[in-house]
C-alpha cells in the first residue's frame, strides 16, 4: 500500500521556508528574464520606475506593474515572447469571444513543465500510473485538451484523446475501454451523464473513479450531484491559458478543500480589483500570477479577473485557493446588487424537482435590467412541483443575494447542452452604442 506521502515529487516535499526562499530566487530571475527580452516589460517597468533588482522580498512584487488581457492583445501575436519564435514549439490561443485572440507560446522545457504540473494535478486528484484517462477537454488551440494530454501520459497513463463532443461515441468508449479517471469540464459532465441514463446505463456502475473538472466556475452542490450521479471523487483543477494552461492549481482528493496552488512555478497574489492594493491572505479579490520558471512568456502579475482568496495549505505546503466563485466579466449588476452565475447554480441545485441545467436571460426593460432564471424541470417532476420550485428559487434569491429575478422552469432537454465550457448568461440586452 503506497501512501500519498510517498508519491510527491521534490517541490511538493519542500518545507515552508525552503519554498518562499525558492520563488524569490525563481522571481527575481523571471522578472529579470522578462526586462532582458520582452520589449513590453522593459518599457512597463521603466514607466514605473522598478528594476528587476528592486525585487528583494516577496512583497516587493507589489510595486511592479500589472499585465492585462489589453496587453496581450497590444502585442498579438508574438510580442510577448522572451525567446526567438523559432524556440516555440507550441503555440495555444484563447478563444477571444471580444475582440483579438490572445495566443501564448510554450518552449520546450516549457512543455515539459507543463505536463509535470498536470501530471502532479492528476496524481493529487488521485490518479495513478497506469489508470485509463479520458480526455473530454477539447484538443486544438484551447489548452484543456492537450494540456490534460500530455500530463496524463507523463503520469504514466493510458490516454484516450476523446476531445469534446460525439456525447454518444462519448459514453461508448468509457464503457468500452474503461477509464478510471476523466477530465472534462462539469457541464459537459452533466450532459455525459443523462446520455448515460438516455442509453439505460447507470453511470454509478461504470469504471470511472475520478473526475478532473475545471476551465469553468462549478459549486459544491455540483460536486455532490456529480459524485452521487456517477460514485466518483469529483475534484477541481484550474488554469488558464495567459499563465500555462490546466495545472496551475488543483484540489486534493484528500481533503477537498480548495485548490493547491503550484507556488514552486506560479507565484499568486489577491488584489483589490478596483485599487489593485494586495490584500492580505485570506480576503476576496481578484487572484494576480507570476510565472517564476517559464521560459517562452514569462508573465508579471496578470489580472485574471478570477475572484477568490488564498488560505494556507493543508495536503501541501503550497497555499489554497478557494473554488472560484466567478470571473468580474461574468458578473452582472441588477438594480445595484452584484451577482454571480455560480449564485444561482447552488439556489437551483438544491431545489427540487428542477434538473441542474439553467440559463441566465438578462433583458431590458425601460431603463431597468432584469434577469430571468430559465431552470429545467426534472421529467418526473409534476405541474405543481414545477411552480413550487420557481417559487422556491424566486424566494431563495430575493432571501440569498437580495433581488428579485423572473423564474421559468422550462421542459427537460430544452436548453442548451455544453459540449466544453459553459455560457450561462444570455444578454438580450440592447447594446448602448447608439
Ligand atoms: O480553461 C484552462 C483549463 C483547461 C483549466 C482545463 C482547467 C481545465 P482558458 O481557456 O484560458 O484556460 O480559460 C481560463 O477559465 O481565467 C477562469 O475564469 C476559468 N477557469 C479555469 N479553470 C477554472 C476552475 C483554461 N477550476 C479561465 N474554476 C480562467 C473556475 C475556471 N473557473
Amino acid at each position: 500500500m503506497t501512501d500519498v506521502a510517498d508519491l510527491l515529487d521534490a517541490g511538493e516535499r519542500l518545507g515552508a521556508e525552503e519554498l518562499r526562499a525558492l520563488q524569490l530566487e525563481r522571481l527575481r530571475a523571471s522578472l529579470r528574464h522578462a526586462y532582458e527580452h520582452v520589449p513590453f516589460y522593459r518599457e512597463s517597468f521603466d514607466r514605473a520606475g522598478v528594476r528587476p533588482e528592486d525585487c528583494r522580498t516577496l512583497a516587493d512584487l507589489a510595486r511592479f506593474p500589472f499585465t492585462t488581457k489589453a496587453d496581450l492583445r497590444a502585442n498579438y501575436p508574438y510580442g510577448m515572447f522572451a525567446v526567438p519564435r523559432e524556440r516555440i514549439r507550441r503555440l495555444h490561443a484563447s478563444s477571444g469571444t471580444t475582440g483579438r485572440p490572445t495566443v501564448v507560446g510554450y518552449t520546450d522545457r516549457d512543455l515539459s513543465l507543463w505536463a509535470d504540473l498536470v501530471a502532479r494535478s492528476i496524481r493529487a486528484a488521485g490518479g495513478r500510473p497506469g489508470d485509463v484517462v479520458h480526455v473530454a477537454y477539447g484538443y486544438g488551440l484551447f489548452t484543456g485538451g492537450l494540456g490534460a494530454h500530455y500530463g496524463a501520459e507523463r503520469l504514466g497513463c493510458t490516454v484516450v484523446p476523446a476531445s469534446g463532443g460525439m456525447t454518444a461515441r462519448q459514453v461508448r468508449l468509457i464503457l468500452d475501454l474503461e477509464p478510471s479517471v476523466i477530465m472534462v469540464t462539469p457541464s459537459y459532465m452533466l450532459t455525459l451523464l443523462d446520455e448515460f441514463e438516455r442509453q439505460g446505463v447507470d453511470p454509478r456502475s461504470t469504471s470511472l473513479r475520478v473526475g478532473v473538472f475545471g476551465a469553468e466556475p462549478w459549486t459544491e452542490p455540483m460536486r455532490r450531484e456529480i459524485e452521487e450521479r456517477c460514485a466518483i471523487d469529483a475534484v477541481d483543477i484550474y488554469g488558464l491559458s495567459e499563465v500555462i494552461g490546466p495545472g496551475v492549481a488543483q484540489e486534493c482528493a484528500e481533503t477537498k478543500d480548495g485548490l493547491h496552488v503550484w507556488e514552486d512555478h506560479f507565484y499568486p497574489e489577491i488584489v483589490d480589483p478596483v485599487t489593485g492594493e494586495v490584500l492580505p491572505e485570506g480576503e476576496r479579490g481578484e487572484l494576480v500570477f507570476t510565472s517564476l520558471t517559464k521560459e517562452a512568456m514569462p508573465i508579471v502579475r496578470y489580472r485574471t479577473r478570477d475572484l477568490t482568496r488564498l488560505l494556507p495549505g493543508t495536503a501541501r505546503v503550497f497555499r489554497r485557493m478557494e473554488r472560484i466563485t466567478g470571473r468580474s466579466d461574468d458578473m452582472v449588476i441588477l438594480r445595484g446588487v452584484n451577482l454571480f452565475p455560480t449564485q444561482i447554480e447552488e439556489i437551483v441545485l438544491r431545489t427540487p424537482g428542477v434538473a441542474p441545467h439553467f440559463q441566465l436571460r438578462l433583458t431590458r426593460e425601460g431603463r431597468l435590467d432584469a434577469l430571468t432564471v430559465r431552470a429545467e424541470a426534472r421529467p418526473d417532476a409534476p405541474a405543481e412541483v414545477r411552480e413550487a420550485a420557481a417559487r422556491a428559487i424566486v424566494a431563495a434569491v430575493k432571501d440569498g443575494i437580495g433581488v428579485s429575478v423572473d423564474v421559468e422552469i422550462v421542459e427537460p432537454e430544452s436548453l442548451e447542452r455544453s459540449v466544453g465550457k459553459i455560457r450561462r448568461i444570455v444578454d438580450l440586452r440592447p447594446r448602448d452604442d447608439g
